[in-house]
């Protein structure tokens, strides 16, 4: 019931935002161009990470294709369970037992390295390690994952600081206060004594992002970083993200269940149902023309500016479990569209059907780009 009450009871804030936010994403061009910028940091082809469980195996992601360029941020959409955080977690090699990806390539390209297969590497080896928390890192949306409580803030973010950019800890320490600045804390040098209960959620979400940043990484991975917090807090820690990004140049990977956060952050979105992307286009696109029918679905489900009292047409059903799946569309069991004899007859593929727009649906099928 969990993922339908998602889709039921939208952000209010968030759908406001996301109509203002569209309309003042300057200017508001097709992100299509963006798309084809070839500066790939991550590129992912085929990602399979199960889950062996007694019930059967769990196809958390099921042949996952996501390209991140230098820049720019992917955004990730879809309701709880269809492989979001999975597929975060296989990126950085911390997937919980007994999840382990058994098939594709996550190929990581540092400036001026050659490409290497990341999922190919020992999770617990050294190569994985100085990868993690270095060129890419992630935030999570409960800070007390990422933050020690026994430590102070400024030794925590010190500590970073010294693994990754100096050995001279005063230097470091000096590092730490200037990026806990950046991320809009306005006493940084008071707060590095203090102890992560002692602040406040939207304190600790930015020091979870001063630690992210800390040593200057290549991908952010961010998984629903702001979806506790409340939606002034939100909107700033949003703008701190965008505004460090355009100062490191990082790619990001932005996690949420929220369309008006994705309208804010993201420059090309990938939905997301069932461990497979249904649907990925630049942002424009996704709002101006959803074509899959979940994504028509999730846009149906956010009131609109000016139609305040308009009843919300929400997602029947539920998320299964992705295990022992039907060789059929995976949407089958709750699309308004679907057509027997059609969608039935084995799993759609992705496929191109504009420039830049790829849709996984029978409906969609032998469209040209
Ligand atoms: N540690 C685990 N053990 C078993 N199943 C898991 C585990 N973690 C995630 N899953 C399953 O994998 C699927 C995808 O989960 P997840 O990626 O957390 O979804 P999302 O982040 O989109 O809400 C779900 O069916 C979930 O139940
Ligand atoms: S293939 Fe059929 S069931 Fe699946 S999304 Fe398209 S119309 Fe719906
Ligand atoms: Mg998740």
């Amino acid at each position: 019931m969990k993922s339908t009450r998602m889709i039921q009871r939208p952000n209010i804030h968030s759908a406001t935002k996301f109509v203002r936010g569209l309309g003042t994403r300057s200017p508001l061009i097709d992100t299509n161009e963006i798309i084809s910028m070839t500066d790939s940091v991550l590129r992912i082809e085929g990602l399979r990470t199960e889950f062996k469980l007694d019930e059967g195996l769990l196809k958390a992601v099921d042949g996952v294709d996501l390209t991140i360029n230098r820049n720019q941020t992917v955004g990730i959409i879809g309701e709880s369970g269809c492989g979001k955080s999975v597929l975060a977690q296989s990126i950085l090699q911390i997937i919980t037992k007994p999840g382990r990806i058994v098939g594709g390539s996550i190929s990581l390209t540092l400036p001026g390295e050659q490409p290497v297969d990341i999922a190919r590497l020992d999770p617990l080896g050294r190569d994985m390690r100085s990868i993690r928390g270095a060129a890419i890192s992630m935030i999570f949306q409960e800070p007390m994952t990422s933050l020690s409580p026994v430590h102070t803030i400024g030794d925590q973010v010190t500590e970073v600081v010294l693994e990754h950019r100096t050995k001279v800890r005063a230097e470091a320490l000096a590092q730490a206060v200037d990026m806990l600045g950046r991320v809009g804390i306005s006493n940084p040098k008071s707060l590095i004594k203090d102890y992560p209960h002692q602040l406040s959620g939207g304190l600790r979400q930015r020091v979870m992002i001063a630690l992210a940043l800390a040593c200057h990484p290549q991908l952010l991975i961010a998984d629903e970083p702001t979806t506790a917090l409340d939606v002034t807090v939100q909107a700033q820690i949003l703008a701190v993200m965008k505004t460090l990004q355009q100062q490191f140049g990082m790619a990001i990977l932005f996690i949420t269940h929220d369309l008006g956060v994705m309208a804010r952050m993201a420059d090309v979105v990938a939905v997301m149902y069932l461990g497979q992307v249904v649907e990925q286009t630049s942002v424009h696109q996704i709002f101006k023309n959803p074509l899959h029918p979940y994504t028509r679905g999730l846009m149906a489900s956010v009131p609109r500016l000016g139609h305040g009292k308009e009843r919300l047409q929400a997602i029947t059903g539920t998320v299964p479990a992705p295990i022992n799946l039907p060789r059929t569309c995976r949407f089958l069991g709750r699309c308004p569209e679907a057509r027997p004899g059609l969608c039935d007859q084995g799993v759609p593929s992705l496929i191109e059907v504009a420039p830049n727009h790829s849709v996984r649906c029978r409906l969609h099928e032998g469209r040209q780009p």
